[in-house]
């Protein structure tokens, strides 16, 4: 395994779509495996591949001791909201509020190729949704929230 150089915003890479993984292979594993590391080195809870220069969807989330390796996923269902603060291994010294569901199921594949479907809540939830988005170019500030906290009865 091997620490990886993250990429930072302003990057080209960062906002383009990448393309599906196809080849479920020793290359991946090693995309995984480094990821992981990375991530845990930057003390992230999460990462996508774009991050370290490769423009493939497959990202990896680690909140406490859940870990899952998404290659290819797509969110399938969302129920319920959160607003919370989010920042990005990419974006130093930013952060906002973004809105995100609360619930979310996740369909993925794992680094062999098989097919998972996942429930996640909270803080994976939000977690999961802040990678996939990276997978489709897009970063959080992109989405911060500015409807909020009107003061009411003054
Ligand atoms: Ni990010």
């Amino acid at each position: 395994m091997a620490i990886r150089d993250i990429v930072k915003d302003g990057e080209p890479i960062l906002r383009k779509i990448c393309r599906r993984v196809e080849n479920f292979d020793d290359k991946l594993g090693r995309l995984l495996d480094d990821m992981h590391e990375t991530m845990r080195y930057a003390d992230g809870v999460g990462l996508a591949a774009p991050q370290v220069g490769i423009s493939r969807r497959a990202a990896v989330v680690e909140v406490g001791d859940v870990y899952i390796e998404m290659v290819n996923p797509e969110i399938i269902a969302t129920s319920g909201v959160q607003v919370g603060q989010e920042a990005c291994l990419s974006v130093p010294n930013r952060s906002c509020m973004v809105e995100r569901p609360m619930h979310v199921t996740v369909k993925y594949y794992d680094r062999h190729g098989k097919e998972h479907k996942g429930e996640y809540s909270g803080l994976v939830a939000r977690a999961c949704c802040h990678e996939i988005d990276h997978l489709d170019g897009h970063l959080f500030y992109d989405y911060e929230y500015k409807h909020g906290y009107h003061k009411v009865n003054v």
